[in-house]
């Protein structure tokens, strides 16, 4: 398929939904507010979810992802499949033609990156790797902010996150590791992405130790990374799923999509022990029209963000951001706007790419670089040592346009 830069072009673009679950829902929910697409089509292997988005879009559902990417009605196919079906269907729908959202991971193997990209350019279609927290608006400004040079040398970043990750219920695969199970595939991307932003996209080397502290459930459930960047900033990355504390509480409440929340310590784990078939659940309780939350009130984020600059440091918030500096502490809201901050800038990503000709940030290349992180994670936790890096890049200068979802930044 050859891409016209048409800056005037004001077509939707035809939207394709690969896995109506808990991913896939929150996007026909991203895509359903947002005046550039148009949801066309959808594919699950699950008859509910299919009968719901059928209904509510009167359009076509899919058993069969093949289908799907033959649909000449759907110029995008956003895949939000299992992690373990990423390769194999990001290159369906590259040779259908169809440019590619795909969900992170990208893929569990570098080699299967390789694949996924070589497909993508062998079909001249764009390919987003996405969503990964480092699209939310806050995140967003911090990086302009920071990229800008005003307020000075980035020395560190600090990214942390507490939550019940491990104790909502799980297919058997995704507890194993070797199948792209537990955190560091799951979780962990979400951090590398946003300090790998934050920091220039150039990390050079990993530090990391991970813990399997559960033997019910033998896969990563917690992972402490330092993670050093060519330009002499670091990074450190700390995640525990434990369902024991719950670093929302230090974020004001509010949970990682952005909605008021009330602490209930351990209560995943107290859930779980009254699930009688887990991988039932695990498939239907969020699967599409099983439940729809409201559109969230506030910024979303991924636990506690902080980076430190010579002449400031900023801190992701509910609303937007703080910068302390030597004159005090300072507020920067970014205002909410419609649509589902985060998915709404993915969108916007592939937008800009499709239709204007400009480059991705979160390409490709990016997926396959934040993929490394997490293969150096586990094999420097493995081995004790630290990891040197060989596919990073840097984040592209052409990528500052905010998107509109992001409001007004006062
Ligand atoms: N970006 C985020 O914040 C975020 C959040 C959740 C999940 N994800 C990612 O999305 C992906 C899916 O995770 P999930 O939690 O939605 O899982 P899920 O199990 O809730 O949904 C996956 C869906 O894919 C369907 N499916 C399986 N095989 C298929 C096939 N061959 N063709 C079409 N559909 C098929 C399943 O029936 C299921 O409905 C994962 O890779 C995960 O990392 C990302």
């Amino acid at each position: 398929m050859t891409v016209v830069a048409s800056p005037s072009d004001p077509a939707p673009i035809g939207l394709g939904i690969a896995g109506l679950g808990m991913a896939g829902a929150v996007m026909v929910q991203a895509a359903a507010a947002h005046s550039g697409y148009t949801l066309r089509a959808a594919a699950d292997p699950h008859p509910a979810p299919r009968a719901a988005f059928a209904r509510d879009f009167n359009v076509n559902a899919y058993d069969d992802i093949a289908a799907l990417c033959a649909d000449p009605t759907v110029e995008v196919v956003y895949i939000a499949t299992p992690h373990q079906f990423h390769a194999a269907h990001a290159i369906l729908a590259a040779e259908h033609g169809k440019h590619i959202i795909l969900e992170k991971p990208m893929a569990l193997r570098l080699a299967d990156c390789d694949a996924i990209i070589a497909a993508a350019e062998r079909n001249t279609v764009h390919l987003i790797v996405g969503h990964t927290h480092s699209f939310d608006p806050a995140i967003h400004v911090m990086w302009l902010m920071i990229s800008c040079g005003a307020l000075g040398r980035l020395g560190m970043i600090h990214s942390f996150n507490y939550t019940n990750f491990l104790y909502r219920p799980r297919r058997p695969e995704e507890l194993d590791t070797a199948r792209g199970g537990g955190i560091l595939f799951n979780q962990v991307p979400h951090q590398i992405d946003i300090v790998r932003l934050l920091g220039g996209g150039l990390v050079r080397s990993v530090r990391a130790q991970t813990t399997v502290l559960d033997p019910a459930r033998p896969t990563e459930g917690s992972c402490a990374a330092l993670l050093q960047f060519e330009n002499g900033a670091a990074a450190s990355l700390v995640y525990s799923g434990y369902d024991y504390f719950d670093s929302d509480e230090w974020h004001f409440n509010i949970s990682e999509r952005g909605a008021p929340k009330t602490l209930d310590h351990g209560a995943a784990r107290r859930a779980l022990m009254k699930i009688a078939d887990e991988a039932r659940a695990r498939t239907e309780t969020f699967a599409y029209g099983s439940s729809q939350p409201g559109l969230p009130p506030h910024q979303p984020h991924f636990g506690i963000t902080i980076a430190t600059c010579e002449k400031a440091e900023l801190r992701a918030t509910a609303d937007g951001l703080m910068q302390y500096d030597q004159w005090g502490a300072h507020k920067i809201n970014i205002e909410r706007q419609s649509g589902i901050p985060g998915r709404h800038q993915v969108l916007d990503e592939m937008g800009r790419t499709l239709r204007h000709g400009m480059r991705a940030t979160h390409d490709g290349h990016w997926g396959k670089a934040t993929l490394e992180v997490v293969l150096a994670i586990e094999e420097s936790a493995a081995e004790g040592r630290e990891i040197v890096l060989k596919h990073q890049l840097k984040v592209p200068v052409e990528e500052t346009t905010p998107s509109e979802n992001e409001g007004e930044v006062r």
